[in-house]
């Protein structure tokens, strides 16, 4: 399990300079899944820079939100001997992979560019299989948001919600004028990304006995039966077109003014900046009832591939990916904040700035947890249980009651 306690010493991290990279060309393909109109910008930023430096990028985009058909087809690519040489991967399933030796080491670069001492060490931990790193990050990114209409929200003289009662009374009101409260999309990831946030409102140790330790009692208790008693609540709040819509359509409901809210990871902010659309003005963050944050960090594991040119090219990818200024303009575009502790956040925006501060206090108060949803916390087969759970329970008429217990025997099973 991910240890965040260490991440307290990674504030004092003094900012290094660094050298210039000496690493170019090279041929890499890369397995991601940022298709969306704010990932695919994003990303985009990657490739021109990875070709600015004599490289040749082949992309491989996997559509579909959250990765899971990335992964399916990364699995797929691995059995057939052929993995690709850089794929968009994170938290455990880096160990995985690792484990199976399936993957490349890129320690001569992190060595001679000393990441150890620029990013959290928590993370750092995440990136190395037995003291070697195997991947690098390019972001953090914020699990528990709202991303809300301003004028949606006046509509009905509304404020901001801070806690789920709250959120209950404005999304009342904006039913009872006709207005969609709250945009989703029904895919079993993204159900699982609103129930989190439900589950972290409980606080952060209950979240962390629940979606990180697995704790039998945390899972089929009381405490559950309320998440699951507020998830009853907003499933009364999407409109009847939610099922199995991705996740920038119902960013573009709330841009568009057809729904005052969703409750998304803030690569939802990607969809806005790209749309040009202004944070504080056209939309507003605001974090999602209760105290702490819920972190995903995105990442590049490098896959065992033959060949110099392919070697090459996944240390001029690591080199590149953890350089300051593709962590600026990267994360500028994604929505995220960089991964390097010493990335100045000045061309950032308010939405950003609020994570950090976040951030920084969740850390100190042991309120910084990894997301299960974004496989940051638990085995992957764990968290296909999960997925099962919430999204039968969002889709049917289950009781909550019944939705706990079933979640405690479908996580005893998978373990
Ligand atoms: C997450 C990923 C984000 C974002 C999102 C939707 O799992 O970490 O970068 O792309 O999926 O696709």
């Amino acid at each position: 399990m991910l240890s965040v306690k260490s991440l307290m010493t990674a504030v004092a991290v003094t900012a290094l300079l660094m050298p210039a990279s000496s690493y170019a060309g090279g041929t890499v393909e890369v397995l991601h899944w940022w298709t969306s109109g704010g990932e695919a910008k994003a990303v985009g930023t990657l490739k021109e820079a990875f070709e600015k430096k004599g490289g040749t990028w082949i992309d491989s985009p996997i559509a579909g939100g959250g990765g899971d058909a990335a992964m399916t087809a990364l699995r797929a690519r691995v059995m057939a001997g052929n993995p690709p040489a850089a794929v968009q991967l994170k938290g455990p399933g880096i160990q995985e992979w690792a484990d199976q030796g399936s993957l490349n080491d890129v320690e001569d670069v992190a060595k001679a560019e000393n990441w150890d001492s620029v990013l959290p060490p928590s993370l750092a931990s995440i990136m190395k299989y037995k003291d070697k790193y195997v991947a690098a990050p390019v972001n953090i990114h914020r699990v528990d948001w709202m991303w809300v209409n301003p004028t949606v929200l006046a509509k009905v003289g509304a404020e901001v919600p801070t806690t789920w009662e709250e959120f209950n009374a404005v999304a009342d009101k904006l039913k009872a004028a006709g207005i969609t409260p709250l945009a989703h999309g029904g895919q079993p990831w993204q159900d699982a990304t609103v129930f989190e946030t439900i589950v972290l409102s409980q606080g952060a140790d209950f979240y962390r006995k629940a979606l990180v330790e697995l704790d039998q009692d945390a899972l089929s208790g009381e405490t559950m039966v309320k998440v699951f008693d507020q998830l009853r609540k907003l499933r009364g709040y999407v409109d009847p077109g939610f099922s199995g819509r991705d996740w920038n359509l119902a960013t573009a409901m709330v841009m568009n003014g057809e729904a005052a809210f969703q409750i998304m990871g803030d690569w939802a902010k990607g969809e806005f900046l790209a749309a040009g659309k202004v944070p504080g003005k056209d939309f507003l963050c605001a974090p999602t009832p209760g105290n702490g944050y819920i972190f995903n960090a995105d990442s590049f594991a490098f896959f065992k591939v033959s060949g110099e040119d392919q070697v090459e090219g996944q240390k001029v990818l690591a080199s590149l990916i953890m350089s300051p200024e593709f962590q600026e303009t990267f994360n500028l575009a994604k929505g995220s904040i960089p991964a390097r502790t010493d990335v100045g956040l000045d061309k950032f925006d308010s939405c950003a700035l609020k994570s950090h501060e976040d951030l920084t206090a969740s850390v100190k108060n042991n309120a910084f947890v990894p997301s299960m949803a974004h496989e940051m916390a638990i085995p992957r087969t764990v968290r296909g249980e999960f997925l099962d759970v919430v999204t039968n329970f969002f889709n049917s008429d289950m009781s909550s009651a019944d939705a706990a217990k079933a979640l405690g025997e479908a996580v005893k099973r998978a373990q």
